[in-house]
């Protein structure tokens, strides 16, 4: 059978492959099916064809696999937010265990131990932050979609987008990732300017006014953020909804208004306004406390991020003294969680914000031995500031889904650093990028950490240490 596409094809999902997709074979050809788990027998229509593989899109299952459960959201099936739900957690984490290894055995090369992923307390409700979007054009239901009836998508709209559309969002009925109050609050307001004729942002003609509605909560501390992001700048109408949803919401602690009367779709205004509270929240890693403004970056599961960084410190191995790099630094979390041993620690990152927001951090935290660059790793990190700055005994990096540039892979091949630790939110480029590393050090060991329940994301930390000639 050739497996065209149109095609539809009977098969038993073997295994969770890529992007959480099950896998089964039909006449020995693979066939990816999203929303599928492995013991599930299923109906599928053939979507993409490639030349070693087929996608193919869920019709029916024919028989769920014994290990199924039902998920807890009404909008499980359709919202990119939560694939996983219909695996049990215990399941979800073996899945994730699995993907790295074969990440590490295949694409790596290399032997090294995988230890089981570490998992979440929190299965559920476990954000600190939602960026919830508003429109003016709705995703319709698969009811609505097959009704004979005309259906009308447009009005007020606020939820998450629906998967790969930027003009069309999911209007929200119930979300179980943050605390119950965001969803209560995002329902309160769409209620509210529904009865006080409060438009939402029209992406195609750049007319509206409520754009997104961002909330910011803490793990240790109670602090609560709403961020209202606007097209236009209205005080008296920001003003009347800030207090009825202050009335309504006492759990608030700050109000802010980002305008954002750009074209670009995001969530950070040009600037903002803080209508109640100070603006900002109060959250910890370990020991180390932060303070969060609306548009700074924070590990968004708090809880985790500590484990996360634990197993860093582990496979660290600081010494007294020590002098630690902190590669793809970001706001300088990690490399405050470093400095307490070390006698200091460079960290190394792309973006103004996040380098201003990791010296504030620093500076916050009366954190004096950490120092930070900006600029691109492959241009910045070269062996002229290894010179000025000192030779690492310990390297940390945690780079984005991409992986390190190949140039900054070499320049540390040639460095022979004694101790490496790897965090990756992407275990098939590590793995890439570990093959090379493996040259001149052994990988000893990989964590995954599960940052994000009901979904197919994992993180991974790797020890490495300079092979011994
Ligand atoms: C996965 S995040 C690391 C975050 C940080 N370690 C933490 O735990 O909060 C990756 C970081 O790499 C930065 N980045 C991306 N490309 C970069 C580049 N070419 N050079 C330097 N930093 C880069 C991103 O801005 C981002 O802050």
């Amino acid at each position: 059978m050739s497996l065209k596409k149109g095609h539809e094809v009977t098969l038993t999902i073997e295994g969770a492959a890529f992007k959480g997709k099950g896998i089964g074979k039909v006449d020995g050809m693979a066939v990816f099916v999203t929303g599928t788990m492995p013991g599930d027998e299923v109906k599928a229509r053939i979507i993409k064809r490639k030349k070693n593989y087929r996608e193919g899109k869920l019709l029916e299952i024919l028989n769920p696999s014994p290990d199924r459960t039902e998920p807890l959201c009404q909008h499980a099936k359709v919202c990119g937010g939560c694939s996983w739900q219909h695996v049990p957690y215990q399941k979800q984490l073996e899945f994730k265990t699995q993907q790295v290894t074969d990440h590490i055995h295949r694409i790596g090369g290399l032997d090294t131990p995988v230890l089981p992923a570490l998992g979440s307390e929190k299965e559920l409700y476990y954000r600190n932050k939602m960026e919830y979007s508003v429109s003016t054009r709705r995703w319709l239901t698969e009811e609505e979609i097959h009704s004979e009836e005309f259906v009308d998508d447009s009005g007020f709209a606020a939820g998450l987008h629906a998967p790969g559309r930027f003009d069309k969002i999911l209007n929200l009925n119930e979300c179980h990732l943050q605390r119950k109050e965001s969803f209560e609050i995002l329902s309160f307001v769409r209620k509210y300017c529904e009865e006080n004729n409060i438009e939402a942002f029209n992406t195609f003609e750049k007319t509206g006014y409520l754009r997104h509605v961002m909330i910011r909560t803490a793990h240790h501390t109670d602090d609560f953020m709403v961020n209202l992001v606007t097209f236009k700048d209205e005080p008296e109408t920001i003003k009347h909804l800030s207090e009825e949803l202050l009335n309504a919401f006492p759990v608030i602690t700050t109000i802010v208004n980002n305008v954002n009367d750009q074209i670009s779709p995001v969530a950070i205004g040009r600037y903002e306004h803080v209508i109640y509270g100070p603006g900002y929240i109060r959250d910890k890693i370990g020991e180390f406390e932060f303070k969060i403004h609306p548009n700074a970056f924070f590990q968004t599961n708090t809880a985790q991020a500590e484990k996360l960084y634990e197993v860093a410190r582990t496979y660290a191995d600081l010494k007294d003294g020590d002098v630690v790099y902190d590669l793809y630094c970001g706001v300088g979390t990690l490399s405050l969680f470093m400095s307490q041993k070390a006698s200091k620690v460079l960290g190394i990152e792309l973006v103004d914000v996040a380098v201003e927001n990791a010296r504030y951090n620093a500076k916050e935290n009366n954190v004096e031995n950490v120092s930070f660059v900006k600029g691109d790793m492959k241009d910045v990190f070269t062996p002229e500031m290894v010179q000025e700055f000192g030779t690492p005994d310990v390297l940390i990096t945690d780079p984005p889904r991409a992986g390190m540039h190949p140039d900054v892979v070499s320049r540390l091949c040639e460095l022979k650093v004694p101790r490496i630790v790897y965090v990756s939110c992407d275990s098939s480029t590590m793995a890439r990028d570990l093959k090379i590393l493996s040259e001149v050090y052994d990988v000893i060991e990989v964590q995954p950490v599960d940052m994000f329940p009901q979904t197919y994301h994992v993180e991974a930390v790797a020890k490495l240490s300079l092979k011994e000639i």
